[in-house]
């Protein structure tokens, strides 16, 4: 009896000691959680910018081999309107301008670019050329004449 009395001691000894390190393992996670939360955010951001770059990026090769020789390298316009205009990226959203671009605008020189509409660009390139066309915003020059631009 006085044996089974010793190793129930033993047991309830173990039973403490590993509640402990479960009890410090608890507080160190709470310890730990708010500042995983303030740096995770960050990181995400981060992430998001870095995909935001790499689109633009990608959206200015579309650019050049399918937009440039119409609308100008840098927007600038020629035979199709100046895109890097002020006033027409504020008047249009990024859905506006890749559902005009799919689609083309019948009966002009805007053809239609994706490939459901019988183009060549995928709607992820479509989505790209649009991240690079909207990446002038910040630097868009005042250009109220955007549409007069177009040319016979
Ligand atoms: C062959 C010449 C040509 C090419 C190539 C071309 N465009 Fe155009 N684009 C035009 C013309 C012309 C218009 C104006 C059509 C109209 O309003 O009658 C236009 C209009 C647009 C508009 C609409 C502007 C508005 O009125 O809101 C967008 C956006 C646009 N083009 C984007 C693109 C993009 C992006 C590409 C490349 C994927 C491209 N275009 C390639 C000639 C071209």
């Amino acid at each position: 009896m006085g044996l089974g009395y010793h190793s129930d001691d033993e047991l309830e000894r173990s039973t403490d000691r590993w509640m402990l390190v479960g009890g410090i393992l608890l507080v160190a996670m709470a310890l730990v959680f708010p500042f995983y939360r303030l740096y995770e955010p960050g990181g995400r951001a981060e992430a998001r910018a870095g995909q935001a770059a790499a689109l633009a990026e990608e959206g200015q090769t579309v650019w050049q081999y399918n937009c440039a020789s119409c609308h100008g390298l840098a927007g600038e316009g020629g035979v199709g309107p100046a895109l890097n205009s002020k006033q027409f990226l504020q008047s249009s959203t990024d859905a506006q301008m890749r559902t005009l671009i799919s689609v083309g605008i019948p009966g002009s020189q805007m053809s239609a670019f994706s490939l459901d509409h019988g183009g060549p660009l995928t709607s992820e390139q479509i989505r790209s050329v649009v991240a690079h066309v909207r990446a002038w915003e910040p630097d868009a020059p005042d250009v109220p004449t955007w549409r007069d631009m177009v040319g016979p």
